[in-house]
């Protein structure tokens, strides 16, 4: 991601930011809460509190206005969470969407097989105290569902393990409602549900969480081309967004673990205090998904090109994310607590991209018992909250409201002092680097549009 004004210092290497710090200041500062908390919760569920909800808009749209506004060969879609059972049934979600679960007969903590080291696999020892595994048992992640109010009358289904089924079923709706003609794509962002038998890590692995697909549909002979275009597209957009750029990577997968219709897959992965983990998945999926929906429906999804004549299910390549994964990369990438040169409280800032980040500028009279101070930082901030977030603040002395900011990310503090009433410039200082300018009011508004922009 660029700004027309892309300075940003670059981010010290940092030590791995436990994930506790993160979900303590997501709570303190209300990014996040756990969903039911006054019942006691619910493992793997959670709820995005004002900075959260601002914060997810704008990852949102951000990834929305790259892949949908900037590219004419890609349309958008929002399908429903409820589906047809049978389309789980031709996804193959039904028989293979499944996770193989043992137990330590000892410690009584619960493994997926797929995460335990190859040496704990072979012995069937626990990797946490050496006691004896169970057997395997197999958990399927789908979500049950029932449709209908009369018992012994009702539809069982399913909530959406991946949302990117929608694509598939609406493809051939698109395709005569639209203009597009292959190559093109379809993108959503929607909720995703999975039973995950070991949820944890707090946004990491979730049982509700959001996921952003574009499903991009080609011919055959096309398909290496594009498979390669939106592998570099996906890492350079992920790449824009944080600041340890070192911790990124691209994983191509072995072949044990490719699924049966794919040539190639590559994971982007984010270094934390995790290890490496997956942010995004791009998978050349061919006409699996196509196909099956053609034989479970009985409707033909193949497509006639119009120039050849030629009529074939066509290919595709699949970049799926998730949002939630993103909400908790950028918080740990951005977060430092940076000492205080004079020894005091470290300064805790999370130095978000600004046009991410929550609030975008905070408006700050010097002191709130001076009225024409106070009039004159309202005026403004009532100026700037029609074109970006911005939030006035008149408690606490200046340093303390700086400190506020920097918590949450504020890339733009305006303070209003007295200078301001005899010249009509503010000091805007930046985030980062905590530098300070003055800068004519009227000119403030297109000062920090052009900061806090993606272009
Ligand atoms: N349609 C392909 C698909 O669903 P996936 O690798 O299972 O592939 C894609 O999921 C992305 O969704 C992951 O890279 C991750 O960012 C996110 N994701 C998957 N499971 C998740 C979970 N339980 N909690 C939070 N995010 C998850």
């Amino acid at each position: 991601m660029t700004t027309q004004v892309e300075n940003r210092p670059p981010m010290k290497d940092t030590p791995f930011v436990p994930i506790e710090k993160i979900v303590a200041l997501c709570k303190r500062r209300g990014f996040v809460y756990p969903n039911s908390e006054i019942y006691g919760g619910v493992a793997g569920i959670y709820d995005f509190g004002p900075l959260g909800v601002e914060l997810r808009n704008n990852i949102r749209r951000y990834w929305w206005w790259t892949m949908v506004q900037m590219h004419d060969n890609v349309v958008g879609i929002e399908g429903a969470i409820i589906t047809h059972p049978r389309v789980w049934e031709a996804s193959g979600h039904v028989e293979n969407f499944v996770d193989r679960l043992v137990d330590c007969k000892k410690c009584k903590r619960r493994f997926r097989i797929d995460h335990l080291p190859p040496e704990n696999v072979a012995s069937n020892t626990c990797p946490e105290c050496g006691g004896e595994l169970t057997e395997p048992r197999t958990f399927n992640l789908l979500m049950e569902t029932y449709l209908g109010v009369v018992e012994g009358d009702r539809m069982k289904t399913y909530l959406r393990g991946e949302a990117c089924q929608n694509i598939y079923l609406d493809y051939d709706n698109v395709l005569k409602s639209s203009r597009m003609q292959i190559p093109f794509g379809i993108c959503q962002i929607g909720k995703a549900f999975r039973n995950e038998v070991t949820p944890g890590n707090f946004l990491f692995r979730q049982r509700e969480f959001e996921q952003w697909d574009l499903q991009f549909f080609v011919h055959p002979s096309q398909m290496q081309q594009w498979f390669d275009y939106w592998k570099e597209k996906r890492f350079e957009w992920y790449k824009g967004l944080i600041n340890h750029k070192d911790r990124l990577h691209l994983r191509a997968h072995g072949s044990d673990e490719l699924a049966h219709y794919a040539k190639q897959a590559f994971d982007i992965e984010y270094q934390t205090i995790l290890g490496w983990q997956e942010w995004e998945g791009i998978h050349w999926r061919q006409d699996w998904d196509l196909s099956r929906h053609s034989q479970y429906s009985g409707h033909d999804l193949s497509y006639t090109d119009p120039e050849t004549k030629e009529r074939y299910i066509p290919w595709i390549v699949e970049t799926s994310g998730g949002v939630d994964r993103t909400f908790l990369n950028v918080l740990l990438d951005a977060y430092e607590e940076e000492p205080d040169p004079n020894g005091k409280e470290p300064r805790t800032v999370l130095r978000l991209h600004p046009s991410i980040a929550p609030v975008k500028v905070a408006v700050l009279p010097l002191q709130k018992n001076k009225e024409e101070l106070v009039t004159t930082a309202k005026g403004i901030h009532k100026t700037l909250q029609r074109l970006m977030v911005s939030q006035y603040d008149d408690v606490a002395n200046i340093g303390r409201r700086y400190r506020r900011q920097d918590e949450i990310g504020t890339p733009y503090c305006v303070t209003i002092d007295f200078q301001t009433l005899d010249d009509q410039t503010v000091t805007v200082r930046e985030r980062d680097r905590m530098t300070q300018v003055r800068v004519a009011i009227n000119e403030l508004p297109m000062y920090l549009l052009e900061r806090v922009s993606w272009q």
